[in-house]
């Protein structure tokens, strides 16, 4: 598959996250330099029930340069059928997920409990790859139940005996969720067992995290999940380096997300709710930022910076994960109105925990 490796050689991907990889932020991110996009886990089943929601999902955005669509499902006839549904709708690859931690998911059978099962790996990739006629398939993994489990290698097998293209690794146990740090040298073992190449996620926040990411593991590509929520522009600097944003900057692209919502769902009331809904669950992400520390070294995607980087009020604003801050701006955003700092709510409560909206 050419088309593939030239499409990731050197590439940060877009990771596959439910409600963060919607149509609108996905334009923002192609807008800052993302060449390869994953949407959201759509479940094969839900597409064969005709479900309008799950339809949604596989939309490709006009601007979209390489959209691939993440499919579950544990029945390989039906994840055939999704597959090729989604390339007739005009996706550029279909990822399996086989990583998916969540216990509604698992208790089915779906994601990360299909790591179990080399065997059924297999199968459901070979039914994605017979379904398919141009676009390649790729499988992404965790790298096992939990620490006692850790069987990567084999489900890497089984996906690559399948016929899968290329292989996502989610370098975490479903057990670890987001505790742990990601395992580099696991990615590392894959790029060096497999004949297919290895795209590794886990903890890319930084351009310094995605290159020593890439020498440490010699993976051919990199994914940004939360990076990518926290700092859309973080494709940008994966080609060009660092780049210390002013919070007037990030304002305006947090902004210019909003002209994209608004496109996307419409300006009646309903759609301005949606916005708004979608506006204020980024914001919880956004606030996560922080720039390079004072002493050269670089905020970890696991530990909260302590707020005193703030340089300004706004950016003193758009660092507070509280309610009462993520509210009000999630109105004022929405509603294009100004963000004055000192019109800002007291904070009402403790920050958001955001790590609960971790799904993958
Ligand atoms: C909000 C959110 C939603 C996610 N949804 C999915 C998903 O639908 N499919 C999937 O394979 N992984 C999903 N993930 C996991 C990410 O794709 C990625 O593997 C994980 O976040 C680790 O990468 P990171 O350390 O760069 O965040 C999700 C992650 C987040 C934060």
């Amino acid at each position: 598959m050419a088309g593939l490796r030239d499409a990731l050689d050197g590439a940060l991907l877009l990771a596959p996250m439910t409600r963060g990889g919607n149509l609108p932020y996905r334009r923002l991110c192609v807008e800052l330099g993302a060449r390869v996009l994953m949407g959201e886990m759509t479940v094969a089943r839900r597409l064969k029930q005709r479900r309008r929601g799950e339809y949604a999902l596989i939309r490709r955005a006009p601007d979209e340069p390489f959209f691939g669509v993440q499919l579950a499902g544990t029945d390989a006839d039906e994840m055939g059928w999704a597959a090729a549904l989604a390339e007739e709708r005009g996706a550029d690859l279909v990822d399996i997920n086989f990583g998916c931690p969540i216990d509604v998911f698992t208790r089915r059978g779906l994601g990360a409990a299909l790591g179990r099962q080399p065997k059924r790996i297999r199968r459901i990739v070979e039914g994605v790859k017979r379904a398919v006629v141009r676009i390649p398939v790729t499988a992404k993994i965790r790298l096992g139940w939990n620490e006692s489990s850790r069987n990567y290698l084999e489900q890497a097998q089984a996906a690559v005996d399948g016929g899968a293209d290329a292989l996502v690794v989610h370098g975490r146990t479903r057990d670890a969720r987001y505790r742990q740090a990601a395992d580099w040298d696991a990615i590392g073992e894959l790029v060096a067992a497999l004949p297919v190449p290895v795209v590794g996620n886990g903890d890319a926040l930084f351009p310094a995290d995605i290159e020593a990411a890439r020498v440490r593991s010699g993976c051919a590509a990199v994914m940004a999940g939360r990076g990518a929520l926290i700092k859309p522009w973080l494709f940008r600097e994966a080609r060009e380096g660092y780049w210390d944003l002013s919070a007037e900057d990030r304002l305006r692209i947090y902004r210019r997300y909003v002209d994209l919502a608004r496109e996307h769902w419409g300006e009646d009331a309903h759609g301005l709710a949606r916005v708004g809904e979608f506006v204020r669950w980024h914001l919880a992400f956004w606030c996560r930022y922080a720039p390079r520390r004072a002493d050269g070294t670089w905020p970890g995607m696991q530990v909260r910076e302590p707020m005193s980087f703030a340089r300004s009020p706004l950016e003193a604003l758009l660092a507070r994960a509280d309610h009462a801050a993520l509210d009000w701006l999630a109105r004022r955003l929405t509603a294009r109105e100004e963000i004055v700092p000192t019109e800002a709510p007291a904070p009402d409560s403790a920050p958001d925990p955001q790590d609960d909206q971790a799904e993958g």
